[in-house]
């Protein structure tokens, strides 16, 4: 019998790029689920020329999503269906929190039906603006209820009480990854983070836009670290019960963020200075001690290789048409 693993979330970034490791294996049979309200079909292209692949369009967060009649015998669930991107979650924020809340109780109690194991993908914005760095998976975190980012990481923060619940109440051998940012060219051209805008915009040669003076830190992770790292995960029965910090804990700042882009891509944009958004936080950098001796896993791809790939792959996606024009494709 084949092994049966529902994504959620699968027509996403993170998504579609576990699906197509997930689908090599031919022993597994992938089940897509997907509302498809940022994530795009085009992303799953690939996928759909597998016969052990298959896909559902719906809302995990509606209750009847626990009934479908394909999920039944599920083993393994990667729940990662959320917006992730500011720009997205604040413009759908009730339904951010929905997804969150109302669709992790939903997978875990899916999970509870089949004895499945599951994981979840919470996030680095859990630590909020941190007093402490690199973060560690005992910092507790500095969050605002009452702002714009408080959506995306409060609903998450009780997605990770729900999987503690879960596994503390009934056993399930539940899973929490919490994922610093992570990238490569498969992010839509309009995502709205950090590395889609500026590679973007430097290869339009429009502004590169640094929000505040630039002195905040992040850490950036390439696509196939990240997926390794959630693939050992599932496979780990050591990370049962477990947060797990997912991220590169190489530090940059934004402004010398723009500047390697910028020299990467050969672009003449220039670099402009916008308002910082409200709550943004000022640092952000993984402690991975944890995600080494669990799963022996750190990212092996540095930010240089990895911007390198991100900004041939993105020139390939937006080729210039015959009238000089630039084609952007998401
Ligand atoms: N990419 C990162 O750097 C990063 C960092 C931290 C955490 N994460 C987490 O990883 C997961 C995937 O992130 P991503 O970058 O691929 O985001 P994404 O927006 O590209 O993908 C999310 C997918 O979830 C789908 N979705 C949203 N609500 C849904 C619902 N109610 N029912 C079914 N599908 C729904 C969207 O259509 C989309 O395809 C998210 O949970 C996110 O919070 C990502």
């Amino acid at each position: 019998m084949p092994k049966k693993i529902i994504v959620t979330g699968a027509a996403g970034f993170l998504g579609s790029h576990l699906v197509r490791e997930l689908v090599k294996e031919k022993n597994n049979f992938v089940i897509g689920v997907d509302n498809l309200s940022t994530g795009l079909l085009s992303n799953l292209e690939e996928a759909f020329n597998n016969n052990n692949f298959s896909f559902i369009h719906a809302d995990v967060s509606q209750k009847e999503i626990i009934g479908h009649r394909e999920f039944k015998g599920v083993e393994e669930i990667y729940h990662l269906a959320s917006p992730a991107s500011p720009k997205f979650y604040q413009a759908f924020p009730l339904e951010t929190i929905a997804v969150n809340t109302l669709g992790t109780w939903n997978m875990l109690e899916l999970a509870k039906r089949n004895r499945a194991k599951v994981l979840y993908t919470s996030t680095s914005e859990v630590y909020g603006d941190p007093e402490l760095n690199p973060q560690t998976e005992q910092y507790r975190g500095n969050v605002n209820t009452w702002g714009p980012r408080a959506c995306y990481d409060e609903s998450k923060r009780l997605g990770e009480v729900l999987c503690y619940e879960y596994y503390r109440l009934y056993q399930i051998p539940v899973k929490v990854a919490r994922i610093f940012n992570t990238y490569s060219a498969g992010l839509r051209n309009d995502d709205g983070r950090v590395i889609s805008n500026f590679v973007v915009q430097a290869i339009q040669s429009k502004d590169i836009t640094v929000y505040g003076d630039g002195s905040q830190t992040r850490s950036f992770c390439y696509v196939d670290d990240t997926i390794k790292a959630l693939l050992l995960m599932m496979e780990k029965e050591e990370a049962n019960g477990q947060i797990i910090n997912i991220g590169n804990p190489q530090e940059y700042k934004i402004i010398d963020l723009a500047y390697l882009i910028k020299k990467l891509a050969v672009s003449d944009s220039r670099i402009i200075f916008k308002e910082l958004p409200e709550n943004d936080p000022k640092i952000r950098r993984p402690a991975i001690d944890k995600a080494k001796r669990i799963l022996g896993w750190y990212p092996v791809i540095d930010l240089e290789k990895g911007l390198r790939e991100t900004i041939r792959v993105y020139k390939e996606k937006m080729g210039i048409s015959k009238n000089g024009e630039l084609r952007v494709e998401n």
